[in-house]
């Protein structure tokens, strides 16, 4: 007898189906988000077309926009987080969710099974390639970021007591989102953003001379002194061999008490659904997932750390410290 025969017709009926009915709506709120952002709709864009009223109003049963007389105008939460020029504007990683990741999010079934990235099975092989290209370095995966970033660094920033450290190297640190809310918090410490040499014309936009900005690969270059390293976001994509690797060598670049602070979602069973969907979300587009804060204790330990504590943060991104 399989599961589905157990169910007699009273059981079916005590069970609202109504959480089902919200996760297959899922995926049509993130496409309609996707094609009004696209579409310009936050930016003031009403452009033509039969289905255009139909979105207009989909966005006001969503609360993105609002009716005034005739016209639609954002809702506050659409202003702040969905019009382009926003400073906190999320637009950069819609856009990313909806030209990279909703299509290869369209192949889960196969990365389940297969167990890899589906790069090669959504863009082709040349495109594959012309895409990873864009994770590093491109400007709009970039700008998704640093929205995204922003919502956990200043949390990020508090989790722990930094005021020991004197010299941070944010390694990927890309926007610089990270560096400047560590060195809001803790003025003293000089905040250096190192990256891949396109991302560091880019950071210059955002971060200016606040932080210092060194273009360099943090597998392959002798890193920059430093007592505190952190990766934000840079561990969730690789592969565990590689993992060891880095944290082997950036133990061997820091002083005695040096330490290393780590951000990333950490997964908890009594969590959010959040970090089990960015798992999945790591599985269609890099070699790597997102852990528990025993899976990171564990790496942090075979490279040398002595000291690790984990803070869940309350935003998206929670804090790893680890010290030598
Ligand atoms: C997922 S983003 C995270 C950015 C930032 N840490 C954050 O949390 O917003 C990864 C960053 O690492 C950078 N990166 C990847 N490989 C790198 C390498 N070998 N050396 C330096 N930077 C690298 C990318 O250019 C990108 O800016």
């Amino acid at each position: 007898m399989n599961a589905i025969d157990r169910n007699d017709d009273a059981s079916l009926a005590e069970v609202s189906a109504e959480p089902i009915l919200q996760l297959i709506d899922g995926f049509r709120r993130s496409k309609t988000l996707f094609a009004a952002a696209r579409l310009g709709i936050f930016d003031g864009q009403r452009p033509e077309g039969d289905g255009v009223q139909r979105l207009l109003e989909t966005c006001v049963v969503l609360g993105l926009l609002k009716k005034q007389g005739r016209e639609y105008v954002n809702t506050r939460l659409a202003d702040q987080y969905l019009r382009r020029s926003s400073p906190q504007s999320l637009y950069g990683y819609i856009e990313h969710s909806n030209s990279v990741l909703y299509p290869l999010w369209a192949h889960l079934e196969n990365a389940v099974l297969d167990g890899g990235n589906r790069w090669r099975q959504t863009f082709g092989a040349e495109a594959a390639a012309a895409s990873r290209r864009q994770l590093h370095g491109g400007e709009g995966f970039l700008r998704g970021m640093h929205g995204l970033g922003l919502l956990s660094s200043l949390a990020v920033a508090a989790a722990f007591d930094l005021s020991r450290y004197q010299r941070l190297v944010d390694l990927g640190g890309a926007t610089g989102h990270l560096a400047l809310a560590v060195k809001e918090r803790y003025p003293k410490i000089e905040a250096i953003v190192l990256d891949l040499p396109p991302v560091i014309e880019l950071a210059r936009q955002h971060a200016g001379d606040r932080v210092q900005l060194v273009a360099g690969d943090f597998l392959n270059d002798p890193l920059p002194a430093a007592d505190l390293f952190a990766l934000g976001r840079i561990l969730h994509s690789r592969r565990e061999d590689e993992i060891r690797k880095l944290l082997t060598k950036l133990h061997d670049a820091l002083p005695p008490d040096g330490g290393i602070l780590i951000v990333e979602t950490l997964l908890r069973e009594d969590g959010p659904a959040h970090g089990y969907l960015q798992s999945l979300n790591m599985l269609v587009c890099t070699d790597g997932r997102e852990r528990t804060l025993q899976e990171y204790s564990r790496l942090l330990f075979e490279a040398g750390f002595k000291k690790i504590c984990g803070k869940i943060t309350g935003v998206p991104l929670d804090a790893i410290l680890a010290t030598k």
